[in-house]
């Protein structure tokens, strides 16, 4: 349970004679640091902010905190405290106000005049949101219950997420991912106000990649390097962009720093453990100290332009004096009509007329394509008239990939296809779901029972069964057939299969599972993972109430089940499962071979 602060007590928290005070407008930009370095390297607005207090604030907002509201960051939030937290995000000093807010979306810029293209706002519901008050603080947990920081509240309001999402993305189309998040993740109400963080989200992953950007420059200060170009990516690095980074080193002259985006990224990108790895190796390809590989931990909105910006502003903040702007920087392709959301220049354009004010030099290049006679990869504007060229987009490769198609190596190194294949197998060795749906009585039990033992046989992957009645028995004893339960029931299923595909084992499932977007829940979780085969097990009622072996049907018809499927409870048919099978004239194991032969079409077996 959470109580809330009296204003006393807020007071106490944000007293202006206090050393640590930083709330309110007046405060919210103001400088906490001031180094010597190169002109050209300062951080964006001169200083770094580092919002982390001090041990003996740190104990004070503990203390504090227990009167407290609180409330969970939920994943991005927790990147974006990590950033303003560090000063990747200078000069912002917390979550922005509804003044900075509209001021960015209206016309880039805070309401002081500072260029900034994407919001950082802290959303929450609008039932925390009526229990909150200007002028209180608030605690920021992470998901165990951690305190890692107090804001105090500026400002209270509600989201206007189409307009938002007008602005920012340029389009209200669902099918773009920041668009999609904004719609269906991003709550009713955002706060904003200074924050005082007393721990920045921990990460035992890759420690002595994780530099802050004060940490980074003073690497580069101890290196000696006065140039650096940045490189900001969610993808692997591949030939071009390898290309494309040398080029630019030469061209600015500089050194480069690589800052992989390891913030929650698109749904289907490699997961960042295996990226990582590919970097490493990929990095062994440059001239020896001429690199620094660092993490950043930024929640990626794939806005194309605007967050092309943000990237240019970031790359400063850790001490870049260039930045390289490829083609479609930032944007999340095309839409489902084909067409790009972003023109292919858009962000190079916006980041080149904006390069001077943020205090950057903009390195663009154009889509990199490779020359197959000369061996070699230039931007295509550099490609005579006339002359082949190939290219092979980070996308295709990653659905070759995914489907154990090869991938030539021109388009990428051997290192970087092997440590993706580590992690992305061929479907024959990666893990599969067959989920068999379908009315009571329709035979699901039967065929997966027919197709537990075929896998068995074939013995190269371990193998669940989760029939209906086991899981009912084991996993799901409390619940009832009301609509609710059976959807936990299900999800629950759909969770054990989603792990043992994960790990790389076949799972079975036999369920009735009656709701259209429960299934296809389930399915997008499994694909993140592995294969999902649905089985609709079509045989029509007549077929399975004459069968009615339990006796169920004949009880449901005499009103002793109530809500019983196919009878007084809906069955939604799979709009587009893998396999349809009726079993009215079909035996066990012909039906089990149907599922066999789309498995063995796909590459699973
Ligand atoms: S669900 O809807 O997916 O949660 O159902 P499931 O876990 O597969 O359980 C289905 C079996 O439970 C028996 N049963 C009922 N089925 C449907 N509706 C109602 N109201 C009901 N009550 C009990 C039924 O025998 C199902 O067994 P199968 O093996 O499918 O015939």
């Amino acid at each position: 349970m959470t109580t809330t602060i009296t204003t006393t007590m807020t007071k106490h928290i944000l007293r202006p004679g206090c050393n640590y005070y930083r709330g309110y407008a007046a405060a919210y930009y103001a400088p906490t640091t001031n180094r010597k370095e190169p002109v050209s390297m300062r951080p964006y607005g001169n200083t770094l902010t580092d919002l982390v207090v001090d041990e003996e604030r740190q104990a004070l907002l503990k203390e504090i905190s227990l009167n407290l509201p609180d409330v969970t960051l939920n994943e991005r939030q927790l990147f974006d405290i990590e950033l303003l937290a560090n000063g990747a995000f200078s000069p912002l000093r917390g979550f922005m106000t509804s003044a900075d807010y509209e001021s960015v979306l209206d016309r880039m810029r805070l309401q002081d005049g500072t260029l900034w293209p994407i919001p950082v706002c802290l959303d929450v519901s609008e039932t925390l949101a009526e229990r909150l008050e200007v002028g209180q603080s608030l605690g920021l947990r992470d998901p165990e219950g951690f305190l890692l920081a107090v804001m105090h509240i500026e400002d209270i309001w509600p989201v206007d997420h189409r307009k938002e999402a007008l602005q920012v993305y340029g389009t209200d189309n669902e099918e773009h991912p920041g668009v999609h998040y904004l719609f269906h993740r991003v709550e009713n109400f955002y706060i904003g106000g200074s924050v005082e963080v007393i721990s920045p989200p921990l990460h035992p992953d890759f420690k002595q990649i994780r530099l802050t950007p004060e940490e980074i420059r003073n690497a580069c200060r101890k290196l000696g390097w006065n140039r650096m170009v940045g490189f900001i990516t969610r993808n692997p690095i591949h030939r071009p962009q390898f290309e494309m980074t040398l080029q630019a080193m030469r061209q600015a002259k500089a050194n480069l720093l690589i800052l992989p985006i390891v913030g929650a990224t698109r749904p289907g990108d490699f997961d960042h453990y295996t990226r990582v790895r590919c970097y490493r190796e990929v990095a062994r390809h440059y001239p020896p100290a001429s690199y620094l590989l660092n993490l950043l931990p930024l929640a990626a909105r794939m806005a194309g332009p605007r967050t092309a910006l943000m990237h240019v502003i970031i790359a400063r903040n850790y001490g870049c004096t260039h930045f390289i702007i490829g083609r479609d920087h930032a944007g999340p392709g095309m839409n489902g009509a084909g067409i790009p959301f972003y023109p292919p220049e858009a962000a190079n354009q916006l980041t080149e007329t904006h390069s001077e004010e943020i205090g950057i030099t903009i390195v663009p290049f154009k889509e990199m394509v490779y020359l197959p006679f000369e061996d070699e990869y230039r931007g295509l504007d550099q490609v005579p008239a006339g002359t082949q060229t190939i290219s092979l987009s980070g996308s295709e490769i990653r659905k070759r990939i995914r489907q154990g198609r090869q991938v030539p190596e021109w388009a990428t190194f051997p290192e970087v296809i092997a440590e993706l294949l580590k992690a992305y197998p061929p479907p024959r060795k990666q893990g599969v779901t067959i989920f068999l749906t379908g009315l009571s009585g329709a035979g699901k039990s039967t065929i997966a029972k027919v197709l537990f033992s075929r896998f068995l046989e074939i013995g190269d992957r371990p193998v669940t069964l989760l029939d209906g009645d086991i899981v009912r028995r084991n996993l799901s004893r409390e619940l009832t057939f009301s609509k609710e339960h059976r959807d936990i029931n299900v999800r629950r299923i759909g969770f054990v299969a989603s792990e043992i595909t994960k790990n790389r084992g076949i799972a079975i499932c036999a369920p009735i599972a009656p709701y259209r977007a429960t299934r296809n829940e389930i399915r997008k979780t499994i694909e993140a993972y592995g294969g999902f085969i649905e089985v609709h097990v079509a045989t029509p009622i007549e077929e399975c109430e004459s069968r009615d072996r339990k006796g169920m049907y004949a009880k449901a018809r005499a009103g002793l089940i109530k809500g019983f499927t196919g009878v007084d409870d809906p069955y939604e048919s799979p709009r587009s499962p893998e396999v349809t099978i009726d079993t009215t004239h079909l035996r066990p194991d012909e039906a089990a071979q149907e599922v066999m032969l789309v498995m063995g079409q796909k590459g699973y077996i």
